[in-house]
């Protein structure tokens, strides 16, 4: 099918450009030599008729000159005429004889500007060719002594007649013919040429787009493990690589999705069953004191608020992920935040005697560009972890400072840590260190941190060390005002 559209364009195309190209050299070739041949042609006829001019002119009123030995070619017509336009000799047509008047308008032509030349004039029913220059007399022999007193009196050159010559312009007409019927060869063989070319090329045009045409139906159909190997031109085959990677991250995306799924659906199982198991005991009547009951609606209670936290959240991160979230970058003082934010957090953190004390270490506004309302939600998931995992009396440390043109923040606790060999993976989606006491954790804040702080251009690094404490620290650009000019 492909194959089939391509030879056909590209033979259009090749013809086309052959008939143009054709036409334009044959328009060129037909105006333009066919009138450089007549100029050739003229300027050969002047120069014999010259000659003759010369030789009658050099031996006064004798007309007979040796024609055959001057002119070349036996089909030109000769006609000479004395100043009176009497034909003295002519020769090749038996249109004019001796003593005929020939050429009067010409005459007077040759008197003014000294040659003439006339295309197209019929001599014996053939178009010619004809030029005409005058005999000058420049005899020496004079017989007359009035006349060489005359023309020293007149110091004129004397027009003492013409000669004309014309040449038949048949062969010029065969010439254009004949270049026509070149053309309608070359014609033929430029369309026989370009059904070759078009169907050669046209095989190496379409056999990578075939390849590339059925990998992508494969991709479509889902199976994403399709490769396009090409061996052609260096535009096609980057095509093919481009395919190939498409189809790599449609099925690293795809992976995810399923991982994804496969995570929330495992997840929300188990507040879920929770649910379902004490609203069963509420239900059935099993509740044997009113605490127990008491102690049963707040599981379900509890249940319900971790699992719209837990929803929020996903929906959170899918959004950011597939880039719907737009950041709402503007300058802040990174200072007021962390205050703000550590009041926020006190109640939770004071409940089991743990005290959060912020630095400053520059001591000023630490103004930062970014989106506040994000980096708030990441300080504040930063410091529910370092609260969470911390032991009770302990302190949660938050540096804050200004390094060449990044503001540094800083959250450290002394609390458990994470072993070495979970930290590469905190960062995902659902990842908990310790499964058994994540009641209160979904494994989703870090990933939810991790996606704003790249978004934003900037990074996080986590020190940890099991039994002594975790560090956190992000930073993000210092907003530098620009001073007007
Ligand atoms: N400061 C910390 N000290 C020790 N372990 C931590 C600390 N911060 C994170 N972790 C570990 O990393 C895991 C992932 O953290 P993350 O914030 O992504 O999830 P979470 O806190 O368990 O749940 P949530 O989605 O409610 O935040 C935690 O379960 C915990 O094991
Ligand atoms: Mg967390």
């Amino acid at each position: 099918m492909i194959r089939n559209k391509i030879v056909v364009r590209l033979w259009i195309g090749i013809i086309s450009m052959t008939v143009v190209l054709l036409f334009l050299s044959m328009i060129f070739q037909t105006r333009f030599l066919y009138s450089f041949y007549l100029n050739e042609e003229a300027k050969q006829l002047e120069r014999d008729a010259q000659k003759i001019a010369r030789y009658i002119g050099a031996s006064k009123y004798n007309f007979s000159a040796p024609y055959s030995t001057v002119i070349r070619r036996v089909n030109d017509i000769i006609i000479v005429t004395n100043k009176d336009t009497r034909i003295e000799f002519v020769r090749g047509t038996d249109e004019y004889k001796h003593n005929n008047v020939f050429g009067t308008l010409f005459m007077k032509a040759i008197k003014e500007e000294g040659i003439v030349r006339e295309r197209n004039l019929m001599i014996g029913n053939m178009d010619t060719l004809l030029v005409g220059v005058p005999i000058i007399n420049r005899g020496t022999n004079v017989k007359n002594n009035n006349q060489m007193l005359n023309d020293e009196q007149n110091k004129q050159p004397q027009i003492i007649g013409a000669v004309y010559i014309a040449t038949p312009l048949q062969k010029l007409e065969t010439t254009n013919s004949a270049i026509r019927l070149q053309f309608l060869y070359i014609l033929i063989g430029a369309i026989i040429l370009a059904s070759i070319l078009s169907f050669i090329l046209s095989n190496s045009f379409s056999k990578p787009l075939i390849l590339i045409n059925n990998a992508a139906k494969e991709i479509a159909k889902g199976n994403y493990n399709t490769t396009i190997n090409l061996k052609s031109s260096e535009e096609i085959k980057v095509l093919g690589e481009t395919m190939n990677n498409l189809a790599k991250q449609l099925s690293r995306v795809e992976k995810i999705k399923r991982d994804f799924i496969a995570n929330v659906s495992h997840e929300i199982r188990t507040p879920l069953s929770y649910l379902q198991g004490y609203t069963e005991i509420m239900l059935d009547g099993l509740a044997e004191t009113k605490e127990d009951e008491q102690k049963y609606l707040n599981i379900i209670m509890e249940e319900s608020i971790r699992l719209k936290h837990m929803v929020d959240e996903i929906l959170q991160l899918s959004q950011m992920e597939e880039g719907y979230i737009q950041l709402n970058i503007n300058p802040f003082s990174m200072d007021t935040l962390l205050k703000r934010t550590i009041d926020k957090v006190y109640p939770i953190a004071s409940k089991r005697n743990i005290s959060i004390k912020y630095n400053n270490i520059s001591d000023d506004m630490l103004v930062c560009l970014g989106d506040e309302n994000r980096i708030k939600q990441v300080v504040i998931n930063m410091l529910h972890n370092a609260i969470k995992h911390s032991y009770n009396y302990n302190n949660i440390l938050i540096n804050s400072y200004r390094q060449n043109d990044r503001i540094y923040v800083c959250i450290r606790d002394y609390g458990e840590g994470i072993p070495q060999e979970d930290i590469p993976f905190i960062f995902d989606r659902f990842y908990t260190v310790n499964k058994s006491k994540s009641e209160e954790s979904s494994g989703l804040g870090l990933a939810i941190v991790k996606n704003i702080v790249s978004s934003h251009g900037s990074d996080i690094t986590v020190n940890s060390t099991v039994g002594e404490g975790t560090e956190f620290c992000f930073w993000l650009p210092a907003y530098v005002e620009k001073s007007i000019v």
